[in-house]
């Protein structure tokens, strides 16, 4: 929700320029993978908020069009387009956030843990280019198996001397997205006002939505729960099947992720009542990454809600015991990966 100083603050911001020809704030964004089918969405709804002044997109081809063509929405900030490895560092420089969507997604029949070698690459390298060229951005990773890129960039992070944890973030906005939509469908409720927390990690049984916290409180019979908890841990793969070859999601994944931009930048505007789901470090459980809620402030994570995690219901403690050996060999996975590099 917003508080009533920001709300205070947009307001004044539209009887200035119903238009938002004047950015509201001037925070820069750069996108990376910005040409690919998240990319694009994300980056036309990044080029929506008053709060940026500076888009930059970024990728390995095709990424000169899509800056052009978004360049002419009457919104405050200015896109700027950078193509291959000699244009990463300009791209990079001065951002406060950097969100990677880059590298291939899921087909029918794979896991996110099948993309590892090749995003694990990309990520790796990306990252790199965020650590020598604004390691203050708050980093958004977005590309699967994000149960092992996190742990990847808080590698190559330390490696390079800049890790800040509080500033690394895996995207999981789309599986809390995913679950206020079906609780809302199942329980009849408005959707606007549903919010189940999803913590864990972003792949199969590793996503668990406490059903039990969702506000506004509702009671699930036993079969709904499974029902439900099941749905949410395999809609990415709903969307893989209907798009038969065609990829993973990528609408409903550009509006999550530019909710968590959306956010990011909220709270780095001053916003003091900012809360959002991300796969973080994380002392909550024993493992070292671990999503939950988070509060969000100016320099990243500026809280961890442990209360949530603290009392699980008999179905979600079993889940939750039941997803940590997977998570933590995908923790430790990312982390050998980098390890083993010359
Ligand atoms: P896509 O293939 O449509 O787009 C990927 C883009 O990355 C392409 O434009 C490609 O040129 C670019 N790219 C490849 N290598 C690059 C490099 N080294 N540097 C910069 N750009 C590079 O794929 P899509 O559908 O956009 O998915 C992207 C990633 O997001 C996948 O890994 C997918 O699994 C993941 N994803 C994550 C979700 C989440 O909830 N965190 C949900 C859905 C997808």
């Amino acid at each position: 929700a917003l508080n009533r100083s920001y709300k205070g603050k947009v307001q004044k911001h539209k009887e200035r320029s119903y238009s938002y020809v004047q950015p509201l704030a001037s925070y820069k964004v750069a996108i990376l993978g910005a040409a690919g089918g998240i990319g694009q969405p994300l980056a036309l709804l990044v080029k929506m908020s008053p709060l940026v002044s500076s888009l930059n997109l970024y990728d390995i081809a095709n990424v000169k069009g899509v800056a052009a063509d978004l360049s002419h929405c009457n919104t405050p900030s200015r896109v700027a387009d950078f193509t291959g490895n000699s244009e990463l560092a300009d791209c990079l420089k001065g951002a406060n956030i950097v969100v990677i969507p880059a590298g291939v997604p899921r087909k029918p029949g794979m896991t996110r843990d099948d993309l590892f070698n090749i995003n694990a690459n990309i990520v790796k390298t990306l990252v790199e280019a965020v650590a020598d060229n604004c390691p203050d951005a708050f980093i958004h990773i977005i590309s699967n198996p994000v149960n092992s890129t996190v742990p990847i960039a808080a590698e190559v992070l330390k490696q390079k001397g800049v890790y800040d944890p509080k500033k690394l973030f895996g995207v999981t906005t789309l599986d809390v997205v995913r679950a206020n939509t079906f609780v809302a469908q199942k329980k009849n409720l408005k959707l606007i006002d549903v919010d189940v927390p999803v913590i864990g990690g972003h792949a199969g049984i590793t996503i668990l939505p406490l059903l039990s916290k969702t506000k506004p409180s509702v009671t699930f019979t036993d079969e709904e729960v499974e029902e439900l908890t099941v749905r949410i841990q395999n809609a990415g793969t709903e969307v893989v099947e209907a798009k038969a070859g065609a990829g993973s999601a990528t609408l409903s994944m550009a509006y999550a992720a530019a909710r968590f931009v959306e956010s990011s930048l909220r709270a780095l505007d001053g916003d003091t009542d900012v809360y959002e789901c991300s796969y973080i470090q994380s002392e909550l459980t024993e493992l070292p990454f671990f999503a939950s809620r988070i509060k969000l402030g100016r320099k990243g994570v500026e809280a961890v809600i442990s209360s949530e995690v603290g009392e699980l219901t008999e179905y979600e403690h079993k889940a939750l015991e039941a997803l940590k050996p997977e998570l933590k060999a995908s923790i430790e996975k990312g982390v050998a990966f980098v390890e083993k590099q010359p």
